[in-house]
Formats: C-alpha cells, structure tokens, sequence
C-alpha cells in the first residue's frame, strides 16, 4: 500500500519502495515525490543507494516492492519497456555511449516512446559542440561531449520525466557550467528531473529540492532555500 494517496501533479510518487540485486536488499523505504515540472536531487554518499533508486524506477534491478506511479501510472510491476512508455527516460551513471557508433548514431538510437520529443537540430541549439562532432565515433567524445549526448538522446524519446545520474562527474568546471546551463533550459521546458549529484555546490544552483539517501533509505529531505541557507554545514554532513 502506498504510505500517501496519489497525486495527480507528481510526475513521480514513489512509496515504500524496496529492491534487490540477485538476494540482496540495497533498498529499504524509499519514498520520493517529484512535481511535474520540478528539478529534485538525490544526495549521499557513496554506496547510499542513489543509482539503484534510479535503476529501480525504470525497473533495472532483480525485483522490486512497494509503488512507483509515473504520471499517476502503477509501474511497480512492469518490464523496462512499458515504463519508457509512461514517459520515463534515464540518462545512466556511465553514459551508455557505443564506443563504435558515431555521435550521431549514439543519438537516434533509443526508441520513441512519446510524441513531442526534441528532433536532433532541436538537441543540437541545446548542446551546440555536438555540432561538428556528429560523425565522430562515441570513443573519440571526450568526456563532455559523451555527457552531452547522453542527455541529448533520451530527450528525442519523448519522455517528460528525466533521471540524469551524476551529469557533471568528472568533468571540468566550464563544461559542468554548459551541462548545468543545458539542465537549467529543460526546466524551463517543463521537463521534470530527478537528478543525482555529488556536487552539492552544483546541484544548489539548479534544483528545487533535495533528498539524501543514506543505507537504502530516505534519510532526509530540504528544499534548495535551506540548502543555500546553510550549505557549508550541510555539505560537510553529505561529505563526512
Ligand atoms: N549490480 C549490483 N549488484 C549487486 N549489488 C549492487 C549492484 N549495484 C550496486 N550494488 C550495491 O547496492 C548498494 C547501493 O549502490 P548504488 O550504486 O545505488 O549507490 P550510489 O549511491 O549510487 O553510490 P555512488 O555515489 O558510488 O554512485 C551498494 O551497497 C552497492 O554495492
Ligand atoms: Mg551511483
């Protein structure tokens, strides 16, 4: 049963879920609701449970219980496919790039799951260096550029609900500025994200609201106005 009635204006209502990978349990009692149109992160610590939140929306572990409506939709029990067709895309922790496709064979492959998705020159004034690297084999992007298609080609599928998961890692200070400028621009669209991120400094300047996953649960819950208000003590908590 899920603990809150649904609600129409989440894009994302998850309730008391759990998961497993094989016969082990990485989540407990996560529950974790995204307004449409909002941007929310997931922090914490390394090993916390962040990917497999992630992965457990779109139904990429060995099982999971408890409720996860997307756009007021039950997907708990669904195989990957169907949930992309409720509007869900996820951009992954590694990037997913096919080393021997080009850029721009990377970015038309996944599936259209929805109408209304961006066409690749659309994707192109989002991510304008893309431009001249179209033809490149994804091994040949660096890093940057492999974060930048990542998010491009989830948003050709349709999907209005986006999991970007850690965006910025590893990447230098004046790309991070282009990915969170990108970011900042899907929400403007109304796109609703969830997002993982290290980077409290960063996820401070594009987020609404934050949870912290600690063990598999939900270990709490602030908007960004008490993050910035006391961000230094915050951040060493996450970081300790
Ligand atoms: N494929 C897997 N098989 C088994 N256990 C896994 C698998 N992936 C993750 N785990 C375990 O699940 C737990 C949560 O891992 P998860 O990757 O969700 O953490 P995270 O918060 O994303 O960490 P990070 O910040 O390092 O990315 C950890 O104990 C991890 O070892
Ligand atoms: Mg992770």
């Amino acid at each position: 049963m899920p603990d809150t009635p649904p609600n129409i204006k989440n894009a994302l209502q998850i309730s008391g879920l759990q998961a497993w990978y094989g016969v082990s349990q990485a989540l407990h009692d996560i529950s974790i609701s995204v307004v449409t149109g909002e941007l929310v992160t997931l922090l914490g610590r390394n090993g916390a449970g962040k990917t497999t939140t992630m992965r457990s929306i779109v139904g990429m572990v060995t099982r999971r219980e408890g409720s996860i409506l997307v756009n007021g939709v039950e997907t708990v029990s669904m195989p990957s496919h169907k949930i992309a067709r409720a509007g869900v895309a996820i951009c992954p922790e590694d990037r997913g790039i096919y080393a021997s496709l080009t850029a721009e064979e990377n970015l038309v492959l996944p599936a259209i799951v929805a109408q209304g998705g961006m066409s690749v020159s659309e994707i192109l004034k989002l991510f304008p260096s893309l431009k001249d690297r179209l033809g490149s084999p994804g091994m040949k992007l660096s890093g940057g550029e492999q974060q930048m298609l990542a998010i491009g080609r989830i948003l050709r599928t349709g999907a209005r609900l986006l999991l970007l998961d850690e965006p910025t890692e590893g990447l230098a200070p004046v790309v991070v500025q282009q990915i969170g400028a990108a970011i900042a621009d899907l929400k403007a669209r109304g796109y609703t994200i969830l997002m993982v991120e290290q980077n409290v400094r960063f996820a401070s300047t594009v987020a609404d609201r934050h949870y912290v996953i600690d063990r598999g649960h939900v270990a709490e819950t602030f908007d960004n106005q008490t993050l910035l208000a006391d961000f230094d003590r915050i951040s060493a908590r996450l970081s300790a």
